[in-house]
């Protein structure tokens, strides 16, 4: 037995050396270029078909439509952060263009104090646009937005509130994570620390409130607003209040990977592994590594073709396969290539005919199958705008980490 055991440990160990080897990342670097080449050929037809004054969102699935948002829906940056970092990879002005002309339709949201997705909706759309070209005008569009985000945040919650809808007096959502960063990089730029001390209040009062024991997390924690206690905890997209939605796992996953790097605070890179470890040790991920839309989603019958019918959320594969590729970077041994082989493997997966659109189908959208809110029977099985983005900067990452 114990020498079964040990044969089965070097097995492993070698497996991982293999998928660490020069040629298989040649290998993958050659399949993200090529991914990347036709995700910027899908956005050119995008960019013909996409009416003037709209974003897209993603695909009705009865009537096969393009479906499109304006710009105060929650998804708004994606499409021009999208094309910025296409524009990144290919130098094609036509993207850089369009993206321009997609971020003026968002700008006015800057002054937006009514939702927690600013950071959504202005740091990977503007963010993106300063990083690229240092555009002055750029930063400013970004610093309004943090200090709207911030009028947001109640200290006796040590939170900032996501939504003004719904049920809940001070409703606090594990998505709430991603929109941190706008508030770091604030802080960064102008010297001034209230805008981190924001994100980091709410980064550890979500640490103390959202995670369950073994690191899953829920979806809503709603708050009293005055005494900061915990009213309840519950879901809103996930599959019930005890589950483990699989987008909201990758949120938080992402969401403290990047506290780490903005602070490099080690509960945050704790907190990630945790989640990492929780993710990837499910019994219900499948083998190709998406993620099924929730990890304790009852089994249905919807793609009956399927080993697993329960549907995939392709979003929630690529918001974690860009996650653990950069967490695999502060960690060292076997954990880091155990993160970087995992997010690897997503990649190829999703560039996979499985889940990667053919040329001009799938409403010029990159990727297939993603789940938005199954309990509201919204946005099953279609692409969203947010897998498209975390795809490609996930690719970019492959490509820049993997050298
Ligand atoms: N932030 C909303 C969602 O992930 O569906």
């Amino acid at each position: 037995m114990k020498k079964l055991s040990f044969t089965l440990l070097v097995l492993l160990f070698v497996m991982q050396v293999i998928a660490q080897t020069p040629a298989r990342k040649k290998q993958m670097i050659t399949l993200a270029d090529k991914t990347l080449n036709f995700a910027a050929g899908q956005y050119k037809l995008m960019m013909q078909h996409l009416p003037d004054t709209v974003l897209p969102r993603s695909t009705n699935n009865m009537t096969g439509k393009l479906v499109t948002a304006k710009s105060d829906w929650w998804t708004a940056g994606f499409y021009p952060g999208t094309l910025w970092y296409l524009y990144e990879y290919t130098k094609d002005n036509t993207l850089k263009k369009e993206a321009i002309k997609r971020d003026s339709l968002v700008e006015k949201e800057k002054n937006n104090k009514h939702t927690h997705d600013l950071g959504f909706m202005m740091y990977c759309s503007f963010g993106n646009a300063y990083r690229l070209t240092n555009n002055p005008a750029y930063k400013e569009v970004l610093l309004t937005s943090a200090r709207s985000l911030s009028t947001r945040f109640n200290p006796k919650v040590g939170c900032i509130k996501s939504w003004d809808h719904g049920a809940w007096e001070y409703p606090v959502i594990i998505d709430n994570m991603m929109n941190l960063e706008l508030l770091t990089w604030a802080s960064r730029v102008t010297h001034d620390t209230s805008f981190a001390h924001i994100a980091r209040t709410h980064a550890n009062t979500t640490m103390l409130h959202h995670f369950r024991e073994n690191y899953s997390s829920y979806h809503v924690v709603a708050y009293d607003s005055t005494t900061g206690a915990v009213i309840k905890r519950q879901t809103h997209q996930g599959a019930a209040d005890s589950s483990a939605w699989s987008r909201g796992q990758a949120w938080g996953l992402y969401g403290y990977t990047m506290m780490y790097r903005e602070t490099k605070d080690k509960r945050y890179l704790d907190q990630a592994q945790h989640i990492a470890d929780f993710i990837l040790n499910n019994p219900r991920m499948p083998k190709d590594l998406i993620p099924i839309w929730d990890y304790d989603a009852p089994k249905v019958t919807m793609n009956v073709d399927s080993p697993d019918p329960t549907p995939r959320d392709a979003s929630a594969g690529a918001v974690a396969a860009s996650a653990l590729l950069e967490l695999s970077r502060y960690v060292k041994g076997t954990a880091s290539t155990r993160y970087w082989n995992a997010g690897e493997k997503m990649l190829e997966s999703l560039c996979s005919p499985d889940y990667l659109a053919k040329p001009g189908e799938n409403n010029d959208f990159i990727l297939k199958h993603s789940v938005g809110s199954l309990p509201h029977k919204s946005e099953v099985d279609v692409p969203l705008t947010y897998a498209d983005y975390y795809f490609v900067e996930a690719l970019l990452r492959y490509k820049q980490w993997a050298k």
